[in-house]
């Protein structure tokens, strides 16, 4: 008998369960709204002109060998990150009370932040300092910190579905009921999956009740750049509570605004109160990576760095993400108008008032089933739809795939 003959097994990742089954369909006019990942207007996927540039740069490099990086990673790549959220002239970063930690992706930040926070946050022993992730999130995170060993990960309100925005009232009656120093996954802009980000007027009242309430801020910045297409605007919510006195984490990926998937590039920046608790908490964050991934790898970071360093190619960059940008919000406009024009029941406007890569339509799952089994256009169970599914050649058919199921299905 086999030592694995007790392993249960585990369900499937419903997004990738979601491709497996959108390749498998022969259908010619098959769609796909339900991948996380940026799609050109040919439904491909983008390797971003700058990043193409600078990996020549990079392949013509003598210098460079594959030598093992720091533990805590490529410094230019880390400085370079954190100025990145925090702004270059960020008096935190000045006072020398800013540090960074190379990570595997976003999730490599959430992660190795998660398990220092369980170990070292307001104390040693946090398994019971509840977590709280907005309701809904990203699937992954009540995983990554339940993973890292938090036993009480609960959710605080955000979404309204009735009114499909934010549940201000209900945020804020969780931030306030709360126990004291809990830890608050907070979505730095674009929130995944609803497209729907507190107003920086919000965002100052979370910030008065959390500083009030002790309550610990760790942003997730997945999306900065995609939002609006403006980095410093996405990087906001984050820059106000580093000026209103926090201590806070900040997980950056750089998946979706380098179009750098499967490198793996991310940074987990830390803002601490004073230089010293810094160096401390750096200490410690050293010992996280090296029992995790020992030393991370270096062809995204350099990526990533070279272009953050080059005023010339950060600006290529920032054109290339304003590309990006600027066509999600085209098809935000074009659905929106197309299901207008068909006079689909409901209202639509919540499609352009979201923003980033992500709308959660308000299709519910038995029109979502009814969009996959007789349209073969493929999204997630929750209604959520990635923007860049759509293109210029497909949209007429998802927006009458769309009205049909919406009429035929209650
Ligand atoms: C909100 C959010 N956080 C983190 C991540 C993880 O990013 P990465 O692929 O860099 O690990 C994602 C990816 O979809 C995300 O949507």
């Amino acid at each position: 008998m086999s030592v694995f003959c007790d392993v249960p097994l585990s369900a499937p990742v419903a997004v990738f369960q979601l491709t497996q089954d959108f390749n498998n369909d022969p259908f010619p006019t098959k769609v796909n709204l339900g991948v996380g990942a940026y799609r050109t207007d040919d439904g491909q996927p983008w390797v971003l002109p700058v990043v193409k540039k600078v990996e020549k740069v990079i392949v013509h490099d003598d210098r460079l060998n594959h030598e093992y990086l720091p533990i805590l990673g490529l410094p230019e790549f880390r400085a370079a990150s954190s100025r990145l959220v925090l702004g270059d002239k960020s008096p935190a970063i000045m006072e020398s009370r800013v540090g960074a930690v190379q990570c595997l992706g976003g999730t490599g930040a959430l992660k190795i932040g998660a398990e220092f926070l369980r170990r070292y946050y307001n104390g040693n022993n946090n398994t019971k300092t509840p977590v709280y992730v907005s309701a809904p999130t990203w699937e992954n995170h009540n995983a990554v910190f339940a993973s890292a060993g938090f036993e009480d990960v609960r959710s605080y309100r955000y979404w309204d579905a009735a009114k499909r925005g934010l549940d201000m009232s209900g945020f804020l009656g969780d931030l306030e009921s709360c126990p004291e120093r809990s830890i608050f996954v907070l979505h730095a802009c674009a929130h995944n999956p609803t497209g729907i980000d507190p107003t920086q007027e919000q965002w100052r009242q979370i910030a008065r009740v959390m500083m009030r309430r002790q309550l610990f801020a760790f942003f997730d910045s997945a999306y900065q750049g995609f939002a609006s297409g403006n980095l410093e605007r996405d990087a906001w919510a984050v820059r106000h509570f580093v000026s209103a006195g926090f201590e806070v984490f900040c997980a950056q990926s750089f998946s979706k605004n380098f179009g750098l998937y499967n490198e793996r590039v991310g940074n987990l920046t830390v803002v601490a109160r004073d230089a010293d608790s810094l160096r401390r908490l750096m200490s410690q964050m050293e010992k996280i990576a090296r029992v995790t991934w020992s030393n991370p790898p270096s062809q995204g970071a350099r990526v990533v760095a070279l272009t953050l360093n080059s005023p010339q190619l950060f600006d290529e960059w920032k054109d290339n993400v304003k590309t990006m940008a600027d066509r999600v919000l085209l098809m935000r406009a074009q659905l929106k108008a197309k299901l207008h024009a068909l006079r689909t029941p409901g209202t639509w406007d919540h499609i352009t008032q979201q923003i980033g890569m992500f709308s959660f339509t308000g299709l519910n799952p038995k029109q979502v089933e009814y969009l996959e089994k007789e349209k073969h256009v493929y999204l997630m169970a929750s209604g959520r739809i990635n923007m860049c599914g759509l293109t210029t050649k497909n949209i007429d058919y998802v927006a009458a795939s769309i009205h049909e199921a919406v009429t035929v299905v209650q």
